[in-house]
């Protein structure tokens, strides 16, 4: 029998971190090196932190790892981080107890921080399956032919159509995984959760896995991530316009152009460097040409474009970004911009530190139509693609 489920349960989260990573033999606990561009930890610490039903993420660390675990979660909202035993199980039980110290939770589900790829779809089965059972895991089945050894040989072949692969999330209702935690006492070591709900009769639901949620244990599985290009892949839009007018001059894409008018503006009004910026900015969520440099500000009267570029390309750097590719549009009745156009793209491509193939330069007219077409103003245009480690 299980209690109906509560009508808006209370969900907490529980991720595991506090291990030490040995097999793994790196320079940090795994749980703390990079993966896809973050710490380890800080993917299924954010993908908790992104479902909408789980109120809270406890997260149990070393006692000596908290400066690291602060800045593996800067900015997730409602984690709290809590120190962890000398086993997993310890670890986990720790959790429970700062869940119960304050106030307590419905649901808990328990994730190792060593599977970062957790997704919301995989948390949705094992909450619903909650309504049901008092718990619930991930599993997948096991693939591949299994067998014994023994002796250094290979014995017999196991039907494997009995052997399921287990993940985490573990999904628990609150009160009886404390009651399994409490009863288990601390001497023993289990794996995972599920083994200790088993061991006080509660029947363990299970849903399925997930491919993507292998935990990460040796050396190998970080270069192979690194190698299956795991690179996360951004993209930035730009979009500026500056007034035509007598008496200014022309600058496009960092160059001097010859032409009867130029754009007027605040710093060089480069309309196309203007674009750029903003995608590169964009594609890492860093606010706009305008946050960065204020047209209020009088140090920018005037000031060469490049240098926004540049400052924005070291942004990107800062966050282990690298520039792939740019595509640009023009838009305009005058100058014509194909005699500029190989001049311009080379002139960006060595602002970017990019292969000249990678800079893509286009422009068009409006058909005489709006202010473009009129003449009064050129408006441009920017897309471009990072990859962030
Ligand atoms: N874990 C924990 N507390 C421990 C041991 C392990 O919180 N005392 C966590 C790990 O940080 C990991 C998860 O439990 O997220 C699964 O453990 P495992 O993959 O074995 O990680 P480690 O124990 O860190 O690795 P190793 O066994 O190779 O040392
Ligand atoms: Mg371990």
């Amino acid at each position: 029998m299980t209690d109906s489920p509560p009508i808006s349960p209370r969900i907490h989260g529980i991720i595991v971190a506090a291990g030490k990573g040995e097999r793994a033999g790196l320079d940090l606990p795994k749980q703390f090196v990079r993966v896809a561009g973050k710490p380890m930890l800080r993917h299924s610490a954010q993908s908790f932190a992104d479902h909408p039903l789980i109120s809270q993420i406890w997260v149990a660390i070393g006692d000596d790892q908290q400066e690291k675990a602060g800045q593996a979660l800067a900015g997730i909202d409602d984690c709290q981080l809590v120190i962890g035993g000398e086993t997993r199980q310890q670890s986990v039980s720790n959790g429970l107890s700062a869940i119960a110290k304050n106030g307590g939770a419905d649901y808990v589900l328990v994730h190792d921080a060593a599977r970062p790829f957790l997704t919301a779809t995989v948390i949705d089965r094992l909450i619903e399956a909650l309504e049901q059972h008092p718990a619930a895991i991930p599993v997948l089945p096991t693939i591949d032919t299994t067998i014994r050894i023994d002796g250094g040989l290979a014995k017999d072949t196991i039907d494997r159509n009995h052997l399921w692969r287990v993940q985490t999330p573990q999904a628990f209702h609150f009160g009886k995984l404390r009651e399994a935690h409490e009863r288990a006492g601390s001497s023993d070591n289990a794996s995972d959760d599920a083994q200790l709900i088993k061991a006080c009769g509660y029947d363990v639901a299970i849903v399925q896995g997930d491919d993507q949620l292998r935990k990460f244990t040796t050396r190998q599985d970080f270069s192979d991530a690194a190698n299956q290009n795991m690179t996360e892949i951004r993209t930035g839009s730009g979009f500026d316009v500056h007034r035509l007018a007598e008496g200014e001059e022309l600058w496009l894409g960092g160059l001097r152009i010859e032409h009867d008018k130029g754009l007027a503006g605040h710093s060089d009004a480069d309309v196309l460097l203007h674009a750029l910026t903003d995608a590169l900015l964009g594609a890492i969520a860093a606010g706009d040409i305008g946050d960065h440099f204020p047209p209020s500000d009088e140090k920018w009267r005037g000031a060469a474009s490049d240098m926004f570029v540049g400052h924005a390309v070291s942004l990107i750097r800062q966050k282990g970004g690298t520039v792939h590719n740019v595509d640009m549009t023009l838009m305009c009745e005058e100058p014509k911009i194909k005699p500029h156009r190989e001049a311009i793209r080379k002139n960006i491509a060595a602002m970017l530190d990019l292969d000249l193939d990678r800079v893509s330069l286009k422009a068009t007219t409006t058909e005489r139509l709006g202010f473009t077409g009129r003449g009064e103003g050129i408006a441009a245009q920017a897309i471009v693609t990072l990859g962030l480690e």
